[in-house]
C-alpha cells in the first residue's frame, strides 16, 4: 500500500468512527404550485444528531420523482458538549407532479447500542395528491425528537412523542421494518413497549450505561375514506386503514443508572405550571414573537441553565431563576403556514455533579399563521 492510500484509508476509517449517528426525523409541508402547470414546491425538514457538530449526512432521492433540489440550509439547534449535536436541515424541492416519491439517508456507525444496530438508513414516503376532504395536497404529520434521551434504570418511565397532523388525521406509530428498507437492521430495543398512539413505556432493567437505538415510523391515517388525485387526473381511494405519508423517528435511549427515587421533584426534574402540557397546541403569527415559559423543579438535585432543545433553529432559550426558561420564536415568512415542533428535556446534576437527572421529554405543536 503507498503512503497515500494509507492515509486514505486511515482517513475514511477516522471519518466513519467519528460519525456515530444519534437518530433523524423528517416532515414535510406542500407549498402553493404553481399557478400555471403542475409543478409543486415542498419543503422537508429534518433533524439529525451525531457525535459532533463536525459531521453531515445529506438525504436522496431512493423511489419516484423526487424532482430537483432547490435549496439546502443546515444549522445547528443544539449541542449537549461531549454527547451530541442536533441539527436542523431545510430542503426545498420542485417536483413535477404530485407523485408519490421516497428520500433516503443511510450510513454505518450508530452509536453503539444493545439491540445491535450498526448500519442506519432512514425512509420519508411524501404523499402530495390533492385530498378530496381538503383540496390540498396532503401534509404529513409533525414531530421532532431529541438525539438522545435517558432514563434512570429502575423507573418506569412513559415517552409520548408529539404526534400533530395538520390535517386532522389520525396519526400512528410502528417500528420499522427491513422489508420497507426503513432501517439497516431493525431490531427493536428490548426495554421498550410502543403503543400505536406513539407512547413508549420504558421497562426497568438491570443494565445500566447502555444505549438502544430506536427506529420508528410515524404515519397519518385519513379518519374517513378519501380520494385522492393525481396531476393527470388519476383517482385512488384511502380508507382509515390506509396511510398516506411516512416519516421516520429515530434517536438514542439511554440507561443511567438507579436513582433512590423514581418520583419527579425530588432528584428527576418535574414540570410545574405554566409549563405548556404536553401535546398542546400554540399559536403563532409570522414575524412575531412566541414565548414559552418553562418551569422545572427538582428538590434533591441542581437544575442546570441549559434545556436540551429541538425546535426550529432559530429558537432562542435564556434562564435566569434555576428552573426556569424562557423560549422566544420570531417565526419567519417561510414558517409561515406551517406547524412546528419543539420539544425540550431539562436536565439536573446532584452537588458533587457525579450524578445526572432529566425530566420527561416535554413537546408543544406551533402554528404559524401568515397576516396580522
Ligand atoms: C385540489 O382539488 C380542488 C377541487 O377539485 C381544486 O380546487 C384545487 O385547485 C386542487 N388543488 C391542487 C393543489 O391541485
Ligand atoms: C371518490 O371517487 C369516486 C369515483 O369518482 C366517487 O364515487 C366517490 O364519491 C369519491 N369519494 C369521496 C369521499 O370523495
Ligand atoms: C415579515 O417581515 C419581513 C421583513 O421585515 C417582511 O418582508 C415580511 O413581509 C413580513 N411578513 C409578514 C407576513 O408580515
Amino acid at each position: 500500500m503507498s503512503l497515500s492510500t494509507t492515509l486514505l484509508v486511515l482517513l475514511l476509517a477516522y471519518s466513519t468512527n467519528a460519525s456515530h449517528f444519534y437518530g433523524t426525523v423528517m416532515t414535510y409541508h406542500p407549498k402553493q404550485s404553481s399557478a400555471k402547470g403542475s409543478t409543486i414546491t415542498v419543503v422537508l425538514r429534518y433533524k439529525l444528531g451525531f457525535r459532533s457538530c463536525s459531521d453531515s449526512d445529506t438525504w436522496g432521492c431512493f423511489s419516484g420523482n423526487c424532482g430537483n433540489e432547490r435549496s439546502l440550509v443546515v444549522k445547528t439547534i443544539s449541542e449537549k458538549k461531549g454527547e451530541w449535536c442536533h441539527s436542523e436541515g431545510i430542503m426545498t424541492r420542485l417536483v413535477p407532479s404530485n407523485g408519490l416519491f421516497q428520500l433516503r439517508i443511510q450510513g454505518r456507525n450508530w452509536l453503539e447500542n444493545q439491540n445491535g444496530v450498526t448500519a442506519w438508513r432512514a425512509v420519508t414516503l411524501v404523499e402530495l395528491r390533492n385530498r378530496s376532504d381538503t383540496n390540498h395536497a396532503n401534509r404529513s404529520p409533525q414531530t421532532t425528537i431529541l438525539p438522545a434521551l435517558r432514563v434512570p434504570s429502575n423507573c418506569l418511565r412513559n415517552i409520548q412523542l408529539l404526534a400533530f397532523d395538520p390535517d386532522g388525521d389520525e396519526v400512528k406509530c410502528r417500528y420499522g421494518e427491513s422489508r420497507f428498507s426503513e432501517c439497516r437492521s431493525c431490531n427493536k430495543p428490548s426495554v421498550l413497549s410502543l403503543s400505536s398512539s406513539c407512547r413508549l413505556q420504558f421497562n426497568p432493567t438491570d443494565a445500566s450505561g447502555v444505549a438502544f437505538a430506536v427506529q420508528l415510523v410515524m404515519e397519518d391515517f385519513p379518519r374517513q375514506t378519501i380520494n385522492l388525485t393525481e396531476t393527470n387526473g388519476k383517482l385512488v381511494t384511502k380508507t382509515p386503514k390506509d396511510a398516506l405519508s411516512k416519516i421516520p423517528i429515530q434517536f438514542a435511549l439511554k440507561v443511567d443508572p438507579k436513582v433512590t427515587s423514581c418520583i419527579e421533584g425530588i432528584y428527576l426534574p418535574l414540570f410545574v405550571h405554566p409549563t405548556p402540557t404536553n401535546g398542546a397546541l400554540l399559536k403563532v403569527f409570522v414575524n412575531h414573537t412566541l414565548t414559552i415559559i418553562i418551569h422545572a423543579v427538582a428538590i434533591s438535585s441542581r437544575i442546570n441553565n441549559q434545556l436540551l432543545l429541538s425546535s426550529p433553529s432559530n429558537v432562542i432559550q435564556n434562564s435566569t431563576v434555576e428552573g426556569q426558561f424562557v423560549l422566544s420564536w420570531m417565526p419567519n415568512d417561510d414558517q409561515g403556514e406551517e406547524t412546528h415542533a419543539i420539544c425540550f428535556v431539562v436536565h439536573a446534576s446532584s452537588s458533587d455533579n457525579s450524578r445526572n437527572y432529566y425530566s420527561d421529554l416535554r413537546c408543544v405543536a406551533v402554528n404559524v399563521e401568515k397576516g396580522e
